[in-house]
Formats: structure tokens, C-alpha cells, sequence
């Protein structure tokens, strides 16, 4: 399936650090061909999120690429995280949220009757905001998930726990301590790292990020983001940011919510990351990246 990338409308007047924003994203995508094809590997539509009765999302869609990191960024309550949790269900576990709408994940509405919440999870992984590792060694934090989904065999275990620890960029750091150290005993850009390599040990396509780097400092931020470019490879990557540099270095395609008259969270505008951070449509884009409000 071929993606729609929504408009683009005439380039506003540069701002200085707008514009270098763009040139960030730019540089980043250079090599990349302007017209790969591109594929669809979820789809939000007309979302609607509300907690107790309150609408905090209101009409929300748009395009999740595959192999691509879509970056989804937004004031403080514009209900950013409240989307993200609807691509794995994860509302479903906060009392008196509804969610309207659907998710494709491929083919398939995630929300549509018979389908098994526990493997949408699976498919779709989600990585907090705080570095959450459990209270047992490296080894039994990463294994954890394929014990639950029932592996058993201890040598397959033992390569799980191996390859997904190597794909989150942690296993130089750890290799020695598996077994010995908890998981709690990490750094705080460790145990992000823990946490990501949790999500990959149960093989999952999609992987969703809350703010996975704002708890931590700068050198640790920068190697979350060089993990995202890895990780892309071979999966699709959906994360929340408040850290405008971070979307424009490590994101391809931007979400932009803001919140409107009604205090609910809308969509205000989504694109290429090179594009939005160069040349929003909206003015409240401009105003938002350029950090006049928000
Ligand atoms: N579990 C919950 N119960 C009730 N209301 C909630 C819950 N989670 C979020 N909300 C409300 O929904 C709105 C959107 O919240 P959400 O966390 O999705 O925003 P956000 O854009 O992620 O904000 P932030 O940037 O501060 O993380 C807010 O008004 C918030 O108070
Ligand atoms: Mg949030």
C-alpha cells in the first residue's frame, strides 16, 4: 500500500532557528532518494480518545510508515501520549477510557471484535517515558516477555535474550553482568536501553517510544537516537518528543497536535520531517517549532 503524506502548502518566510531545525532534518535525509516507495505500516482514523467522559483527542489520523520513525510532537496535554496508546491498546487498561475510531496494523483493525489484545502488544511493543526495568537480573528482564509467551528452552532463551540486548546497543556494557546485576542497577540510559531491548525480545514490528529520552542527558539521548536509526531497519518506530531537535534529527515523518478552543487534542498538521520543520502550512506549526509557544 502506497502512503499518503498529506499536502504542502507555499514555504513561509524562514526563521532562524526554524530554518535550521529544516536544515537538521534536511541533512539527515539527503542520501535518502526523494521517491522510495512507500509503505503503510499502521493507520490511525478519525481517533477519538476520552477519559471519564471528557474528549481529550478528537479526529485524529494519519499514517504510520513502514521502516520509518514517525515522530508525534505537541504542547503538554494535547494528547500525544493518549494517541500513542491507542496503536497498542494501551488505553484499554485506564479505567473509564474510551477510544473511537480504528488502527490498521496491516490489514487488520486492531480494535475489531475477536482480535487478541495480547498479541497486538506483542506486534506493537511500547517503551515509557522512565526507564522501567522489574526488580530481577538483565538476563530475567529480557527473557521475561518470551517466558510469558511461553519459551521454555533454555539455549533459545539464552539467544533471545543475547540478540535483543545487542540490538538495543547495550550488550558491550552488560555482557559480563546478565545473570549477576538488576536491571535497577543500570544507568539511567542503560535501563532505557534494558526496557527497549525488553520490547525486542518478544519480536515485535512496530515499536512505540513516549518521550524515551527525557529523562536522561545528552549523550545518552543522542545514543536512544542512534538506536532509533538502527532499530529502523527492521522495524517501524512511533515516538512522542518534546525535544524539537530530537524529532528533527531522528524522525522522518512529523505528527503535529495541538489543543483546540475545546481543550481536546487535534491534529493540526503532519508530514516529511524535513518538510514540516522547513516549511509548515500552519502558523501555530511555526509558532510551536520555533518555540513561541508551547
Ligand atoms: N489516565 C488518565 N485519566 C484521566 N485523564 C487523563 C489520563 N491521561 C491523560 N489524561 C488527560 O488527557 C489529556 C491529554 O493527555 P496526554 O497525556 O495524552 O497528553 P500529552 O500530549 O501526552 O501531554 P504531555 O506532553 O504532558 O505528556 C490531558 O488533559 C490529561 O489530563
Ligand atoms: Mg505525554
Amino acid at each position: 500500500m502506497t502512503a499518503d503524506l498529506g499536502g504542502v502548502a507555499a514555504p513561509l518566510k524562514a526563521s532562524g532557528s526554524r530554518s535550521s531545525l529544516g536544515q537538521l532534518a534536511a541533512a539527515r535525509r539527503a542520501t535518502l532518494a526523494e521517491d522510495e516507495a512507500l509503505v503503510t505500516k499502521m493507520e490511525a482514523t478519525s481517533l477519538n480518545v476520552s477519559y471519564a467522559g471528557r474528549t481529550v483527542v478528537r479526529d485524529v489520523s494519519f499514517p504510520v510508515i513502514s521502516n520509518q520513525v514517525t515522530a508525534i510532537i505537541g504542547p503538554s496535554g494535547s494528547g500525544k501520549s493518549s494517541v500513542l496508546r491507542c496503536f497498542n491498546r494501551m488505553n484499554e487498561l485506564i479505567p473509564k477510557a474510551v477510544v473511537s475510531g480504528s488502527v490498521r496494523l496491516d490489514d487488520e483493525d486492531i480494535y475489531a471484535s475477536g482480535v487478541q489484545v495480547v498479541e497486538v502488544r506483542r506486534r506493537v511493543g511500547l517503551v515509557f517515558q522512565r526507564p522501567n526495568p522489574f526488580p530481577m537480573s538483565i538476563y530475567e528482564n529480557v527473557a521475561y516477555g518470551p517466558r510469558r509467551l511461553g519459551e521454555r528452552n533454555r539455549a533459545r532463551l539464552d539467544e533471545i535474550v543475547e540478540r535483543s540486548i545487542r540490538q538495543a546497543a547495550l550488550w558491550e556494557e552488560v555482557s559480563d553482568d546478565l545473570r549477576r546485576k538488576s536491571g535497577l542497577a543500570l544507568s539511567g540510559g542503560q535501563q532505557q536501553r534494558l526496557c527497549i531491548a525488553r520490547v525486542l525480545a518478544t519480536e515485535p514490528e512496530v515499536i512505540l517510544m513516549d518521550e524515551p529520552a527525557s529523562a536522561l542527558d545528552p549523550i545518552a539521548t543522542l545514543q536512544i537516537e542512534e538506536l532509533m536509526r538502527e532499530l529502523i531497519e527492521k522495524y517501524t518506530i512511533v515516538i512522542v518528543t518534546h525535544n524539537m531537535q530530537e524529532a528533527a534529527r531522528a524522525s522522518d515523518h512529523t505528527v503535529f497536535m495541538s489543543m483546540g478552543t475545546d481543550r481536546a487534542g487535534y491534529l493540526v498538521e503532519r508530514g516529511p520531517t524535513r518538510q514540516l520543520f522547513s516549511m509548515p502550512t500552519h502558523k501555530l506549526t511555526e509558532d510551536y517549532i520555533t518555540g513561541r509557544f508551547g
